[in-house]
């Protein structure tokens, strides 16, 4: 599995908490980077030095700290947008998480202060997204709809747990203002055709965003390459730190976009009735931002460039197709999702007959130390689509072996002794 370049058990360990065991004297398996992953010692001490010898607010403290921290933390900025190609610094708009990146876009349609043609909407208007859209990727758009009147359409998936395209045409319309849809699936694992997807939008002259969250941490990612014009994604599930997450778009859209959330520093001036507003990115980062977060997610980049996005890829995509092999000789083991590992990423969805989700986890857990997540991951309406209501997921990322995709598969086999 390990070639020359990529070598597994030297990545291992930069990540302290690999070596951990769990009690009982269990070594931890953890599968479940798709939900969260692990953090590297350059991340930790990155955000460890930041607070012991620079920590203070940015963007407005006139003093050798406040200096220090604002270069610490527009400089994450700068190097979020060169690891995703972003034509712009400025086009790197800090937000909490993924979701509010995506709520960020859903809020600025439809709100009165927007005067853009292209952000106005009503009845009659459309949105686009698709059936295996994480809950963060439905949920701000069905507000949307019931705040403005206008309509909520999807792609439906298909068996093999595809985007079913065949009737793109009569979806996105001239009636659709914009089409948001998962970059990579984080039930399926599918990478969905976007180029296919955007040109359709870009013929009927809609906008269309990605949510990159499972994307970005496992392949490379060149938002200029893509040619969307939003693309949401978030620190934790790329080896940064929690509570900071990033909204790219192209800048002439972001500046006419109308601010979201409104607050210190997103201003230019302030009167009693009425403001004027910072310039992109600042406009959309009200109040003091999730500075060590920031710095800490500018250090992951960092971390993971030094490693190789494309060795990144090719390794979890050898997992994949290990992995994939493994899971069938589970006895009644049924994946959601693409069978072969063709535009498809690490992230395995499984459910085992008669054995409820929950039961599989909570052994692989206690027995053997086999970190998966149980349930819909936040995905319910695919679950719904597929006829069950959860499935165990084991998403892998840089740092797992194949020695530990055999370690679930005997955990199953146990599992299933338990049971049978
Ligand atoms: N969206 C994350 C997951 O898929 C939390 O587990």
């Amino acid at each position: 599995m390990t070639d020359s370049v990529f070598d597994v058990e030297r990545i291992r360990k930069d990540f302290p908490i690999l070596s951990r065991e769990l009690p009982g004297g269990r070594p931890l398996v953890y599968l479940d980077s798709g939900n969260s992953s692990q953090k590297p010692a350059h991340v930790i001490n990155t955000m460890r030095d930041h607070l012991e010898q620079h920590y203070s607010n940015v963007g407005r403290a006139l003093h050798v700290l406040g200096s220090e921290s604002t270069e610490a933390y527009e400089g994450a900025r700068d190097a979020v947008a060169a690891f995703i190609g972003a034509p712009g610094r400025d086009e790197v708009v800090f937000t909490k998480n993924a979701s509010e990146a995506l709520n960020l876009v859903a809020y600025a349609f439809g709100n009165p202060v927007g005067t853009d043609e292209r952000f106005r909407l009503g009845p009659g208007d459309e949105i686009v997204i698709s059936e295996m859209e994480h809950h963060s990727n439905i949920v701000p758009w069905q507000l949307l709809a019931q705040r403005t009147g206008a309509t909520l359409r999807w792609f439906p998936v298909t068996d093999e747990g595809r985007l079913d395209l065949s009737g793109l045409d009569e979806l996105v319309t001239e009636r659709t203002k914009i089409v948001s849809i998962v970059h990579q699936s984080n039930v399926l694992g599918t990478v969905n055709p976007v180029a296919d997807v955007l040109a359709r939008a870009r013929r009927v002259g809609a906008l269309m965003m990605l949510d990159a969250s499972q994307s970005v941490p496992h392949r490379p990612v060149d938002v200029a390459a893509l040619g969307v014009d939003f693309v949401a994604f978030t620190g934790h599930k790329m080896v940064g730190p929690s509570g900071i997450g990033v909204l790219w778009g192209r800048r002439e859209l972001l500046e006419a976009m109308p601010p979201f959330l409104g607050g210190g520093e997103m201003i230019e001036a302030v009167w009693m009735d009425h403001s004027t507003f910072a310039p992109v990115p600042h406009k959309f980062e009200a109040g003091t931002p999730p500075i060590v977060e920031a710095i800490g997610l500018g250090a992951a980049v960092e971390y993971l460039t030094g490693v190789g996005m494309e060795q990144i890829r090719r390794h979890e995509h050898d997992l994949t197709v290990y992995g994939l092999e493994a899971l069938a000789e589970v006895p009644g083991m049924r994946i959601i999702g693409p069978a072969t590992a063709e535009e498809r990423g690490g992230t395995l969805s499984f459910t085992i007959p008669g054995i409820h989700p929950h039961d599989v986890g909570q052994i692989l857990d206690d027995r053997f130390g086999i970190a998966v997540r149980v349930g819909h991951h936040c995905a319910r309406p695919l679950h719904l689509r597929f006829g069950i209501p959860a499935t165990t997921r084991a998403s892998f990322y840089l740092y797992n072996t194949t020695d530990e995709i055999d370690a679930l598969v005997r955990g199953l086999h146990h599992v299933q002794k338990v049971f049978g």
